[in-house]
């Protein structure tokens, strides 16, 4: 069995080799640039641990790592489309850095590249894979189109906020962890008790990123911070300010909310800070873990086996960037 740093650096040393041919240059070198921006390479990690939980790494469990984080990195080339955003993992984005007409058609080369890493595994796997792969795929297209919705919305309850993370984030999260224990050899149960705890430690991670946005180290966080108050992103931290805030508080609020004022990210925050949301967003973080680590007690393996992703988790749940 291996620790995340471990398998973070087994991973990293297989997966960091050049994915996509010379030419045109113009479609495959921002997808290249893309991938060699790094990132904390997760949900690969969560692949491998998933199947170790239960035996030991199959050949193609690092396939459908590899495809997992091509998906991944796919989502973010067009989701900086989406967010207007310039920065990721400390550099320029695609989009930014080429345009968005580049970041959308390398995203797709990059989401077919995944296909192609699911194509070479076990035929007899690749029905069950398929399924959970591309039910994920779909979820996370859901939860990036409510996401944007909702920038629109005067309105969006704790529910809805927590339905659209759910699509866009822990799903993918949850399915890294499943099809790692799928190819291992899980029984359906402990399939799913994989599966809620990563769909709820997904959830926690999402508020996490949300925090950061908005109270993260800019150094460290790598993204720009304050970008999800420019854009009216309905995060937790602004549904819990517009729930508590009252009187000249709430005015203020709603009054930023309708303005792109310079000092909007500055004075949004201000006021997080006299709410007290960031406590609030910490808590409600803290709720999910708990739910994500009863699920983790819950599958049957000998508890030696869970100790590197119950490590893992946690460290998810500290991370600054
Ligand atoms: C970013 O995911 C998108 C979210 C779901 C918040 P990560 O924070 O895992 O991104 P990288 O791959 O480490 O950059
Ligand atoms: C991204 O959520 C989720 C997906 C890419 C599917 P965010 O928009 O919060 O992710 P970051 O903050 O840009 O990484
Ligand atoms: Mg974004
Ligand atoms: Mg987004
Ligand atoms: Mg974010």
């Amino acid at each position: 069995m291996h620790s995340f740093e471990e398998l973070l650096k087994l991973y990293t040393s297989k997966f960091d080799v050049p994915h996509f041919p010379d030419q045109p240059e113009n479609l495959y070198e921002p997808a290249e640039y893309f991938l060699s921006l790094g990132g904390k390479r997760i949900r690969p990690v969560f692949c491998l641990m998933g199947n170790e939980l239960f035996g030991e790494i199959e050949a193609d469990t690092w396939k459908l790592a590899d495809a997992i984080e091509l998906f991944h990195n796919f989502t973010l080339m067009h989701d900086d489309i989406m967010d207007d955003a310039s920065l990721r993992r400390g550099k320029q984005t695609v989009y930014a850095r080429n345009g968005a007409n580049t970041a959308i058609l390398s995203g797709d080369v990059m989401l077919i590249c995944a296909y192609e890493c699911l194509n070479g595994i076990n035929p007899e796997l690749l029905q069950p894979v398929l399924g959970l792969f591309n039910k994920t795929a779909r979820e996370v297209c859901e939860g990036q189109q409510l996401d944007m919705d909702f920038e629109n919305a005067k309105y969006v309850s704790l529910e809805e906020y927590i339905k659209m993370i759910k699509l866009k984030t822990s799903v993918l999260l949850a399915a890294s962890l499943e099809l790692g224990a799928l190819v291992g050899g899980a029984t359906k149960n402990n399939c799913n008790h994989v599966y809620g705890f990563g769909r709820n430690l997904g959830i926690a991670f999402q508020i996490q990123d949300d925090y950061l946005d908005c109270f993260g180290d800019p150094e460290k966080f790598g993204k720009i911070v304050g970008g999800d108050i420019r854009r009216n992103k309905k995060t937790f931290l602004l549904i819990k300010a517009l729930e508590t805030a009252k009187g000249a508080q709430k005015a203020e609020l709603e009054r930023l909310l309708g303005n792109n004022e310079e000092d909007k990210v500055e004075k949004i925050l201000s006021l997080y800070k006299e709410l007290n949301v960031d406590k609030w967003a910490k808590e409600l973080e803290q709720q999910y873990a708990d739910r994500a680590f009863k699920h983790l007690d819950d599958i049957v393996v000998v508890s030696a086996r869970k100790k590197y992703l119950k490590e893992f988790a946690e460290y998810l749940l500290q991370r600054e960037s």
